[in-house]
């Protein structure tokens, strides 16, 4: 599995993994895996295809036979582009609800691994340190604190013209992260050998610093 490596960002939705993982892969010139978007792309297909959220075997196929293509910042869903689509409040609940199933999770395990390429990736998700990737070279869990990150969240839908509420957002919140760490399939925690950052009161220059300067501490930026 090895061949290039690997750093593996797992933690709670509106942590600021997202931009993290970017402006770490910017830095690095590595490849990006937005794994979040895998299963957004699912719920969207399976709604246009007419499949069921809990029809594990009919969204396991879509899942296998995903038609998507990242192209710097464009997902494109059978050559349409469905960046924006896949963002809304209603596709990641979706997304949540087809992620709690083995079968879902299992059939974009291959994917996923095939992002693992030189120079190297980041690769950013709930389970890459515990069960996609977990011989990566290094391993963050970030988080922060519900609230705060209800409010990150309120301000970027806020600032797209999204008409959002921030105590329904607060709940929203809560109730995703329950259900994404209470399933019994990779549930969402720290690997092990994780660093465990939590940015509640950090903004996210210093996450990045703090990320970097650890990779070259451990020597992974000069992979190249
Ligand atoms: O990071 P995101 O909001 O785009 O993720 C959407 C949903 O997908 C989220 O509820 C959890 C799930 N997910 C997952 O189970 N495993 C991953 N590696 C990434 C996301």
């Amino acid at each position: 599995m090895n061949g290039a490596p690997v750093l593996a960002v797992d933690g709670p939705g509106g942590a600021g993994k997202g931009t993290l993982c970017r402006r770490v892969a910017e830095r690095l010139g590595w490849r990006l895996l937005d794994s979040g978007a895998l299963y957004r792309l699912v719920a969207l297909a399976a709604g246009r295809a007419g499949v069921a959220l809990d029809d594990e075997a009919g969204l396991a196929v879509l899942a296998r036979d995903l038609p998507v293509r990242f192209s710097g910042e464009q997902v494109l869903l059978d050559g349409e582009d469905v960046s924006e689509g896949i963002r809304t409040e209603r596709c990641g609940d979706e997304a949540s609800q087809v992620a709690q199933l083995p079968g879902v999770r299992t059939a974009l395990v291959g994917l996923q691994r095939g992002f693992r390429r030189p120079p190297g990736l980041v690769a950013d998700g709930r389970d890459m340190g515990t069960v996609i990737f977990p011989d990566a070279e290094m391993k963050v869990f970030l988080t922060a604190a519900a609230e705060e990150r209800a409010r990150r969240r309120y301000k970027q839908l806020k600032e797209k013209g999204f008409d959002v509420s921030l105590s329904g957002l607060t709940a929203e919140i809560a109730h995703r992260d329950r259900r994404d760490a209470e399933r019994a399939e990779a549930p969402l925690r720290p690997a092990p050998d994780a660093c465990v950052i939590d940015s509640t009161d950090m903004d996210i220059d210093e996450v990045v610093g703090v990320v970097l300067d650890e990779m070259a501490r451990r020597q992974l930026m000069r992979q190249e």
